[in-house]
């Protein structure tokens, strides 16, 4: 008799985010303000999931593309650099990219010290590159028909050149302060980046895969009103084409009647920020009475 294989299939969504850095509160923000709630374990690797059948792991940002790989987690969110170099390393793509999240951005950039007498692409001929980006760095190398030695480093990457271990670097680049503080300035970028939402391409099945539908329908909710606000105010109908034409980026402003007057009051949902000098352009071209209130929740 041969034996029976049972494969149990898992029913509960496992997301993994960022245990400490850069992407770990926001990401946490992000799937709060989606409505998951988790019973944090006392190892913190592993939160059971409360409010949805969605658990997360929290782990080392690196080894994201790996877990949704191997099918450990369903979905990751992670540096959009982190899937691009495993990708560029293993030379595969085993994973999609989801959703954009808005947030972490940084770039994939070549560095170089202060006094570097840099002439364009063609001065990374011949350098030696510290990185811990060396399967992005090659593919840029390639790409440019550059001959450059890459000396792969796990961390402490800017420091290299004063080392000596290298003469220029291939680091990630926020605010620019690391590279500032180390006497590097940035030449060339070489990706674009920010967190986004990864999974494996061939998508989920069963309750798995109505529960990334779920969630993903929340997120898109969430990445919608981020910057989204409820815009109000009156003008004379006359006024009213000029501040429409100033409000392009207004989903169906709705423009109503005044009771016994010849205003008209409009309401628009508005997508991009709504700052002072927004509204004082505004109230020149004419709107009276403008209120900006906050968008609580949406669901398309
Ligand atoms: C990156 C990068 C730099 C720093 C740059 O590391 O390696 O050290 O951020 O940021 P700045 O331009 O704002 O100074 P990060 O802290 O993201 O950690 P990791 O690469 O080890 O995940
Ligand atoms: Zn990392």
């Amino acid at each position: 008799m041969s034996p029976t294989v049972t494969t149990a299939v898992r029913d509960r969504l496992r997301i993994a985010i960022q245990k400490s850095g850069r992407l770990s509160d926001p990401a946490r923000d992000l799937l709060r303000a989606a409505g998951l709630t988790w019973r944090e374990s006392r190892d913190r690797l592993f939160c059971f999931g409360e409010s949805l059948a969605v658990d997360l792991l929290l782990v080392r940002d690196d080894d994201i593309p790996g877990l949704i790989a191997d099918g450990v987690c369903d979905i990751g969110i992670v540096g959009r650099n982190v899937l691009l170099e495993q990708s560029a390393q293993t030379e595969q793509t085993r994973y999609v990219e989801l959703r954009a999240l808005g947030f972490g951005a940084c770039r994939l950039a070549l560095a170089v010290p202060n006094e570097f007498d840099w002439q364009g692409t063609a001065s990374v001929a011949g350098c030696r590159i510290a990185t811990s980006y060396p399967g992005l760095l090659a593919q840029w190398l390639r790409t440019h028909g550059i001959d450059a030695a890459i000396v792969t480093l796990s961390g402490s990457v800017e420091i290299a050149p004063r080392l000596g271990q290298a003469d220029i670097i291939c680091d990630l680049v926020s605010s620019g302060a690391t590279l500032t503080a180390n006497q590097l300035k940035p030449v060339a970028t070489l990706l674009e980046s920010e967190a986004v939402l990864a999974a494996p391409p061939d998508g989920f099945a069963g309750a798995r895969a109505e529960l990334a539908d779920l969630l993903l329908r929340r997120i898109d909710g969430v990445l919608k009103i981020r910057d989204s606000k409820l815009l109000l105010f009156q003008a004379t109908r006359s006024a009213i084409p000029a501040l429409l034409e100033m409000l392009s980026d207004a989903e169906t402003p709705t423009v109503t009647a005044v009771h016994d007057s010849d205003q008209l009051a409009l309401q628009a949902l508005c997508h991009g920020a709504m700052t002072w000098q927004r509204l004082e352009d505004l109230k020149r071209a004419g709107a009276q009475g403008l209120l900006v209130l906050p968008i609580e929740r949406m669901l398309a």
